[in-house]
């Protein structure tokens, strides 16, 4: 069966999503709605999302749409219709009479449901007809998140199901896991059992919702929105309609009938219009105080909002086992919420999936968890769990292994794919070395370094381990949500703060020599990057021989962002590519003009069909759909090159102070503009400085040494400065950049 073209029906938040990830996947597609006014406006919606749905915008016209009254016959000819209009089944049933009457043999025909079962869905079809009838659940926003659950029923073609599966694996990059039709199929059945055990746990322990959100956070490889965060991100009503589904497709004696049960806290909420982020407001609000935003929190017991008190438990890398042995609440609440998600995820095997480990992949691709339920059970180490836990009764998984004790239960990951992921490979390495901020994983024929730290930011420890692995061919990848969001500049900072610059220049020369290494060592070294690439990030990259590149990706030099400039070889290697232009062969200031403009405005780039132009990627550049196939890609790259030699070493031709002084005068007109203030003014003419070359004349060929030398010097002056330091203390407190 082959895929070609594509009907979605319902241009909502997830038809749109579908349609805008299928135009992605170079898939034609069609949308339909009630009216052909409201699929236009779903386009305009595509085209104007933020984070973008489309991978290259300019192919929004490939989206065709139009009505379910005059353009139904676009279903005759597809051979998948997708249906994702409103959760109401009669309407739902409505259109597959009008899908199966028109729709060619044998075509799929599936439904986006969130919660009506397939039994229901189907139960008007023949059984011709639900032999090729399915639910096929994308999560949103369908561009970014990993999971797509296809649930069949047991009069499915499998042979159908599973070439579905290939599709949406190979061409749309989802982690496609098939499954039964049970109530909320495994991510949201988990997930949201989850959610609803870390709130009610809260209420009940008495925790702040800031304390529940510490916890229920990064400390549990959990992201950072906690709990409550998460509820105000999805909308309070809409949880609570979740919950309803819920509590009527499930048993009574089901255990999440327990912690679905309506809260009156939550009700009274969503009565006075408190639904979250979209509403007045949720567990948290901004507010405008004397003209500034004020982030305030709700009081679980009063229903009062005060401003929010930011609780850190100083764990930033998932740690539960230590988290749950802690002696104070906050280890209480841990493994209060984290037993009652292994009880309870355990308890559903075989019944909704007997391949366990489909729940914990499900989890981190559906709920960007770090380790799904099973796995938190294996890293807490399963005597332990037995020892603290109270009972089991009912759950023939934690009954089986309470016998057998055994701790090597957990077996291989990531089953529910064919390809061989970096979660496959990593226990099969001869040797792993670690260090703070990374680990190597050592095979016979080359290494991989994966960054560890919080949305791995580097520091002098990742640069190390990176150093430490180009004695083979070398992968830099990681499984977390970022490639890299740069330097750590928290790391930084605390070298700043005890005043202590000569560690802070220790760095960036050690970061230099690294970058240097990887460009030049004998062995190839392949970055292939997820998510935020940005600053340092990017020159680990830009400094790699190869790019492996997941179309989802944030890519960039943000340094200017915080008042510095890119030190770590970012304005050379950008200098670089962009003089091997034909433009930059006719005028010499050609290159340097446009990295000035590039790397000034901090430019970013959201899919490398954004990044090529920019030249923060290279047409050569490897651009893959289904993040699980990196490391796969990026092996091939070594394969394919074995005779591989390093590159020779790049010189630059630059005008210095003439080009110096027009980059001046650019400056200088935005500044009377006002488009930049007094300190953009200082940052830019650092930059200027390096990228002309400093003091050089046109008869003097720079070597990288010297640029690298011109970028720390430029950075050591930026980072010396009081301004700049606010910069950087500003975006640390806040996570926002200071804009003035
Ligand atoms: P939505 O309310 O954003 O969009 C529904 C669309 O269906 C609207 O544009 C509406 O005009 C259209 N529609 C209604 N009746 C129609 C008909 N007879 N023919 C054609 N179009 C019609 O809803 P949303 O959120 O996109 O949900 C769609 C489906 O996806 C639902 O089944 C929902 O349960 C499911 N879902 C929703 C998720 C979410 O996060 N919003 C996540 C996963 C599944």
């Amino acid at each position: 069966m082959e895929i070609k073209k594509v009907v979605v029906i319902g241009s909502g938040t997830m038809g749109s999503g579908i349609a805008a990830h299928l135009c992605n996947a170079d898939v034609p597609v069609t949308l339909l709605d009630l009216t052909t006014d409201i699929s236009e406006k779903a386009r305009e919606r595509i085209h104007k999302s933020r984070p973008p749905l489309l991978i290259d915008k300019t192919k929004i016209n490939n989206i065709k749409v139009g009505n379910i009254n005059d353009n139904f016959d676009v279903v005759r000819d597809a051979d998948w219709i997708v249906e994702a209009v409103v959760e109401r089944i009669d309407i739902k049933h409505n259109i597959y009479q009008k899908i199966f009457a028109k729709r060619k043999n044998g075509a799929i025909v599936s439904s986006n449901t969130s919660s009506i079962p397939i039994k229901v869905l189907s139960e008007k079809l023949n059984l011709d007809e639900k032999k090729d009838f399915c639910i096929t659940h994308f999560f949103n926003p369908v561009r970014y998140m990993g999971l797509l659950e296809i649930v069949k029923s047991e009069n499915n073609d499998l042979n159908k199901i599973n070439s579905l599966k290939i599709f949406c694996e190979k061409e749309l990059g989802k982690g496609a896991i098939i499954c039964n039709d049970t109530p909320g199929f495994l991510g949201n059945r988990v997930g949201v059992y989850a959610m609803q055990v870390a709130m009610t746990e809260a209420f009940k322990m008495k925790l702040s919702i800031e304390e529940a959100d510490a916890v229920f956070g990064r400390p549990m490889g959990i992201p950072k929105t906690g709990v409550f965060g998460l509820y105000d991100l999805i909308g309070i009503d809409l949880m609570s309609d979740v919950l309803k589904s819920f509590i009527k497709e499930l048993p009574q004696n089901d255990p999440f009938q327990i912690v679905a049960k309506e809260n009156p806290f939550i009700k009274r909420l969503i009565e006075t219009g408190y639904t979250g982020r979209k509403g007045k407001g949720g567990f948290y609000r901004m507010k405008k105080i004397n003209n500034q935003k004020i982030l305030e929190s709700i009081n679980l017991n009063t229903g009062e909002y005060s401003s929010s008190k930011k609780v850190d438990l100083k764990i930033d890398k998932m740690d539960i086992t230590n988290l749950i042995n802690r002696k104070d609440k906050f280890g209480d609440y841990a493994w209060s919420v984290t037993s009652k998600i292994i009880k309870y995820a355990s308890s559903l095997v075989p019944g909704i999936t007997d391949k366990f480990n489909d729940i914990d992949e499900a989890m981190r691709l559906g709920f960007n968890w770090t380790k799904g339920p099973f796995e938190m059970l294996k890293e807490i180490g399963v005597s332990n769990f037995f020892e603290r836990i109270d009972d089991f009764k009912n759950n023939k998984f934690l009954e089986d292994l309470s016998k057998s004790k055994n701790e090597n239960f957990y077996g291989d990951r990531q089953l529910y794919t064919e390809i061989e992921t970096l979660g496959k490979i990593k226990p099969k390495a001869i040797k792993i070395d670690k260090n703070n901020s990374a680990e190597i994983y050592r095979f016979d024929n080359f290494n991989i370094v994966e960054f560890t730290t919080k949305a791995n930011a580097l520091d002098y420890d990742s640069m190390d381990a990176l150093k430490n692995a180009t004695d083979k061919p070398l992968i830099v990848i990681n499984e977390s949500m970022q490639f890299s969001a740069g330097v750590n500049l928290n790391y930084t900072m605390d070298f700043i703060n005890k005043g202590d610059l000569k560690s802070v220049e220790k760095f960036i020369k050690y970061f230099q020599d690294t970058c240097k290494e990887l460009k030049y060592s004998k062995y190839p070294v392949i970055s292939a990057p997820s998510g935020l690439t940005l600053g340092g990030g990017f020159e680990v990259l830009v400094q790699s021989n190869f790019v492996a590149s997941h179309t989802n990706i944030v890519i960039g030099l943000v340094e200017t962002i915080v008042g510095l400039i890119p030190a770590g070889g970012g304005c050379k290697e950008m200098l670089w590519r962009w003089s091997q232009s034909e433009e930059a062969k006719k005028d010499p200031d050609y290159a340097p003009l446009k990295v000035f403009d590039i790397i000034g405005y901090a430019r970013t780039a959201t899919s490398p069909i954004e990044a090529e132009p920019l030249k923060y990627l290279k047409p050569e550049d490897k651009k893959i759909m289904n993040r699980n196939s990196l490391l796969d890609v990026s092996k091939s790259i070594i394969e394919e090159n074995k005779n591989f030699s390093p590159p020779s070493e790049c010189k630059f031709n630059l005008s210095g102070k003439p080009l110096k002084e027009k980059m001046t005068k650019i400056l200088e007109n935005l500044y009377n503009e006002k488009v930049i203030l007094d300190h953009g003014l200082v940052v830019g003419n650092e930059l200027a400085n390096v990228l002309s070359g400093g003091d050089t004349t046109i008869d003097k060929t720079l070597s990288e040494s010297d640029l690298y030398k011109l970028e720390l010097d430029a950075f050591m002056r930026l980072i010396s400065n009081p301004k700049t330091q606010d910069r950087i203390n500003h975006t640390l407190k806040t996570g926002k950049p200071l804009v003035n």
